[in-house]
Parts: C-alpha cells; structure tokens; sequence
C-alpha cells in the first residue's frame, strides 16, 4: 500500500515510575500518531527501599520504540519521517553503572525510596553555616527523596560501586542520563550528559548558575568526575546508534513534570498544571525569577529550550503517592485487578462514609516533609466496604492536591482560577469531579492527555539543528479542553477537608 504522505514526526520517550511509554507527533499539527506502553517493575527489597532495574527500563525503551515503530507501519507512516526524539523521565532516581560494560552496579533507587532517612538525619546536624545552605543552593530541603542521598548511600554501601570509582569506570546519572548514554552507543561513544531540570533534583546542582557546586559535592562527598555534563532541555546531545531509528537524533530531554508544564504550554509566569502520575506533581511557572518558597514547595528549574535560551523556573508541590496507592490496593490488597477498576468501586457508593485513608508510604512530601509519617486508614465502621476504602483513595489524591494547591496560593499571593490538569489518573471521571468538588475550583483537561511526552517532543521538535517545531504560540495547535465544575458548596468541602487534615495528623511521627 502506498506510504501516507505527513509532515516531519517527532519521538517522545516517556519514561515514568509505573510504566515506558514510546509516542509518535506530528509536528505540524501536535497530533498522537501511534504509542506503545510496557509496565515496569518495582522492587521492594526492605520496608521501605524501592528498586527497579536500569536494564530493565533501558529494555523498555527499545521495545516500545521498535512496537511503535510497527504500528505505523500498519497505518503506512514512513518511521523515516521521524526526525527527532525527546526524552522524559522519572526525576531523581539514581542509577551508577560501569562506563567500559555498560552495565549498572547497582539496581536504581528509586526517587519513592526511604533506606537514606538516617543519611539525612546525619547531614542535617552536619549542614555548614545556616540551614539555608542547600536550600540556598538548589531550591530544595534535604530529603531522602533527591539523588544526591542516594549517591551517597551507593557510595558507601556498595563495594563494586566504590571500586568502580577509585578505577575510574563509574558514572552516575538519573533516568534520562541512563537512557541517553546506552542509546547513542553506551560503552562505544555514549555521551554522558543530563539537562538542567533533571540536573536541578539531584541536589547537586546550582540552580542559579546552573553549573554542578563544588560546595555541595564537598558537603555530600561526591566525585564529581561521575557527574554528567549538563546541557539545556533543547539541543541535540547524540544519534541513536541502534535499532529502528538508528542515526536519529536525541534532541529534547526534560524531566517528567517539566516536560508536562511545557506540553500543558505553561510559558507565562503564573501559569500551572498539575500531572497525577505515580505521584503528583503541581508546578507554576515563575518566570526568570528563583522564587523560594514559605510554605514548603520546591524551587526547581522548569526548562531551558536551547543552549542560548533562558532559564525558566517553577515552584512544585510534590506528592508522593498518587497514582501509586491504586497500585498498591491492586497489587498489595488485590481489592481490584486492574488500575481502571477503581472508579467502578468508588461509583458503587459515591462517598468514602468517613473513612480517611493518608496513603504517606514514603513518608509525607510537599508541604510537610516529614519523612516519619507512614500510612493509614482510619474512620473504619462495620459498615465500611472496600469500595469506601476505594473512593477514599481517591479523595487522598485530591486532598493532597488541595494542600500543595493551598501552599502554592500562599505563596504566589494571587489564587489559582482554574487547575490544569494530565497524566494517567486523568481519565477517572469520579477523580477528577471529587477534585473540582474538593477545590472548590474548575479543573481543565486537555483532550489529547500525553501531555509529558508532547513537551519532550516539541523540545526535541524544536531545537537547533532540527527545527520541525516552532514554540511560537500562533503555531500551537488549538488544545480542545474538558471542564469539570464544583458541584458542592465550599462548606461542605471545607469540612471533608479538615477531617482529612486530622487525619493527616494521626499518620505523622510514626517511625521515630
Ligand atoms: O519526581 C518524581 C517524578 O518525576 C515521578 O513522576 O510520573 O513517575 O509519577 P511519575
């Protein structure tokens, strides 16, 4: 049959905690062409460690790659089309491999992961001058969810990683340096580099310089020879050297809420979305500026389209645990057999009957940081079922987004009007009214919900050397959008909330 004849394509890999996604755009019109999607694996070795395997991932990659790749065949798309391939990633997660094998030394830790609480508590008491040194710094609190902890513990646990580095045959990098250095050739030529989001959550790097401070590699004793290079979001960094799309280049990479801030075009200071992933994820644009937070959110680069471009940041509320509590009552409870499931459970009854459930399995994120919070069901009845244990999952998630929603107003001193929403967890109807409900604000929906992997794309799309994209926004398509509205007054939403925040209260100070 004959080819369809398109416009140049861009790639997209999105490589998140739960699953790896390939997705295949237009670049003239934004539109999904074709994707492919592999769960991944999660390992859970101790009461609270995390692990996944790099090889495993890196795996993932090329299969979605190559299964993408035959559908549009079968659609009659010509994959030489694509001209570009962008990179998202899950942040954080630590990965230190074997620079002359290409195999890693270790399994990743994983963002989620708790074994650095002790670590942490350690160099709290050992932070040089005032307290605000790494804050300072990175825009971030010291907290077993960044990479630079992670190191440390691979650093002083692992004996084939400490070897590695007295030989000097180890690197370290989060996902996106991982993937990018085993697809442009690993042990043969691979280039070791990482961006400027993914580089500013490793709590290593200086978001003000953008450069990786001596200081902070002196205050957790990393090497700094295993560090990546750091480029911005937007530049070609290699050409794929194997598989279906050999020779294309690699020209976007963001970390995963960054990539959805710039797929949701949030370009204007002011502007935010939140992603509902594993976790969930609220980012607002503010600009050029470094705003630091009163109310325990992140301050984080949001991206950096191209070497002379400049840097934008954000503020994020961070929580843990969003997508990942659906995962665990089907896998840990078995209460329903897969993630679609849940909405079902929770229509049955229509509310939680005042059961609370705080799922602070990795402690609590954003605005608390209190890594000694764990979780818990409570205001259980004889009359609860677990379809209320289901819906109050739910609710979990959207009061979490309330609290991180609440900080960021305070914050930015002008309230939120609407709140821009993606990621999995999107397509749940119930979710998404309970949020509105829960918010008391309007919550908006893009039509076209991979939002991640269309940022990675038009950052690959659109830079230098490539330019099939324009970032310009008379060129973005128009987004289609669904609206879901509050449907209950504000008192009794303020009520439901308070009772989560007691709720909340009884989870912290768990673990001493
Ligand atoms: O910071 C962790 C975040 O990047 C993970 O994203 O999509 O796997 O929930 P996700």
């Amino acid at each position: 049959a004959k080819k369809a004849v398109l416009g140049p394509l861009v790639g997209a890999v999105d490589q998140g905690t739960s699953s790896t996604r390939f997705l295949v755009f237009n670049s003239k019109t934004a539109e999904l062409l074709s994707h492919h999607q592999v769960e991944i694996k999660q390992e859970f070795p101790k009461e609270g460690w995390v692990e996944q395997d790099p090889k495993e991932i890196l795996q993932s990659v090329y299969e979605c790659i190559e299964k993408t790749c035959e559908k549009l065949g079968e659609l009659n798309i010509d994959i030489s089309n694509i001209k570009a391939i962008g990179v998202s990633n899950q942040r954080e997660t630590t990965v230190v491999w074997d620079k002359l094998t290409g195999e890693p030394l270790y399994n990743a830790v994983v963002w989620l992961d708790l074994r650095t609480q002790s670590t942490v508590e350690t160099l709290s008491k050992r932070i040089p001058g005032n307290n605000n040194f790494v804050k300072s710094k990175t825009g971030l609190p010291l907290s077993t969810y960044f990479s630079a902890v992670k190191l440390r513990w691979l650093l002083d646990n692992v004996g084939q990683v400490q070897k590695a580095v007295e030989e000097d045959r180890a690197l370290f990098g989060t996902i996106d340096a991982w993937l990018i250095w085993s697809l442009t050739g690993g042990p043969n030529g691979g280039v070791h580099c990482t961006d400027v989001t993914n580089a500013s959550r490793t709590m290593l790097f200086n978001i003000h310089s953008l450069e990786w401070d001596n200081e902070l590699c002196k205050f957790f004793e990393i090497p700094m020879k295993i560090l990546p290079n750091v480029r911005s979001s937007s530049e070609i960094y290699g050409l794929m050297k194997a598989g279906a799309l050999e020779g294309v280049p690699i020209s976007g990479c963001l970390g995963d809420q960054s990539a959805a801030l710039v797929g949701q075009m949030c370009f204007q200071d002011g502007q935010a979305k939140n992603t509902y992933g594993t976790g969930c994820f609220l980012l607002c644009n503010t600009g050029r500026k470094c705003v630091f937070s009163e109310h325990g959110l992140l301050t984080t680069v949001a991206y950096k389209l191209g070497r002379d471009k400049p840097v934008y940041y954000a503020l994020e509320g961070s929580v843990a645990i969003a997508g990942a509590v659906i995962r665990w009552l089907r896998d840990n409870l078995g209460i329903i057999k897969s993630s679609e499931e849940i909405e079902k459970l929770a229509k049955e009854v229509g509310t939680s009957y005042g059961c609370y459930f705080v799922p602070a399995f990795s402690g609590l994120y954003a605005p608390y940081w209190e890594p000694s919070a764990r979780g818990i069901i409570c205001g259980l009845t004889q009359f609860t079922n677990k379809c209320h244990i289901a819906f109050a999952a739910l609710e979990a998630v959207c009061f979490q987004t309330r609290e991180i929603l609440d900080a960021m107003n305070r914050d930015c001193g002008i309230p939120l009007s609407h709140l821009q929403v993606d990621g999995g967890m999107t397509s749940n109807k119930i979710l998404m009214q309970l949020q509105a409900d829960i918010l008391y604000i309007p919550v908006v929906k893009p039509s076209m919900p991979e939002t991640t992997a269309l940022g990675a794309a038009m950052a690959a799309g659109a830079a230098e050397g490539v330019g099939v994209w324009s970032l310009e926004p008379d060129d973005l398509s128009a987004v289609t959008m669904e609206r879901f509205e509050p449907q209950i007054n504000a008192e009794e939403s303020g009520i439901r909330y308070s009772t989560w925040k007691k709720a909340v209260m009884k989870s912290m100070g768990w673990v001493t």
